[in-house]
């Protein structure tokens, strides 16, 4: 693979790297992040109002993956001094299990100064993070099955414990309501191959 090189847009920014560069570092990593965000309503909304301003007034980053020209990763940070949260974090499918992931964790932590930021991360995806929330021993703190799109239930890591749990508990609670799904996942399949082949009842 060629060499894969890691910038920081707020970084870009300070070091004053001409406004079109920024601006279109900005439009790829949205483009990107619409492969995974695209059920999330209003995310370009999200991105354009919320992000991009934050980037520019030291609230937010973006940290980014690319080789040459083409971005193939990124990592978006919220940093404030009430919330320190891993907002998304991608790696294009032909190029994830390269190390570009781990990478941009270790940057993120670096830049966050917080080793256990806030993330979200929906339930069909948890494999996927298994092996980098071990290495900084990241917790499930709540499971949330409508938060942002129906079907798939939201894990939330690193978040506040509610006084009634215990991480044992909910580790159980995240098992159970992964079983449900994975079974609610298998039987919408078999009733879409049913269907299509006039197979049902
Ligand atoms: C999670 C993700 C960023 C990891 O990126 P990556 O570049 O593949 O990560 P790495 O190559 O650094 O791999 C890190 C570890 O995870 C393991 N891993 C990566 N993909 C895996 C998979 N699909 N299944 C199991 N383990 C996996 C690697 O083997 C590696 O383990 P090691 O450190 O023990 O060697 C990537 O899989 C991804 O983008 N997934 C989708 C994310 C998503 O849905 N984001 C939206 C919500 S925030």
């Amino acid at each position: 693979m060629n060499k894969i090189e890691i910038n920081d847009i707020n970084e870009l920014i300070r070091k004053q790297y001409p406004k079109a560069l920024i601006e279109k570092l900005l439009n790829d990593v949205l483009v990107l992040s619409l492969k995974v965000k695209e059920d999330y309503p209003d995310y370009k909304e999200w991105y354009q109002t919320k992000q991009i301003p934050g980037i520019y007034d030291n609230t937010r980053n973006i940290i980014i993956a690319h080789i040459g020209n083409r971005l193939v990763g990124f990592i978006s940070l919220k940093k404030t001094e009430t919330e320190k949260k891993i907002c998304t974090f991608y790696v294009e499918k032909t190029f994830q299990k390269n190390k570009i992931g781990t990478i941009l964790v270790e940057k993120a932590v670096t830049y966050l100064e917080e080793e256990k930021p806030l993330i979200t991360i929906p339930m069909n995806k948890m494999k996927e993070f298994k092996r980098i929330s071990n290495r900084y021993d990241w917790k499930i703190t709540d499971i949330k099955e409508n938060l942002y799109r129906t079907g798939t239930p939201e894990v939330i890591v690193n978040g506040e414990l509610k006084d009634t749990a215990s991480y044992q508990e909910l580790e159980k609670t995240y098992q159970k309501i992964y079983h449900i799904y994975k079974f609610k996942t298998l039987s919408n399949l078999i009733k879409v191959f049913l269907n299509k082949y006039g197979l049902e009842k």
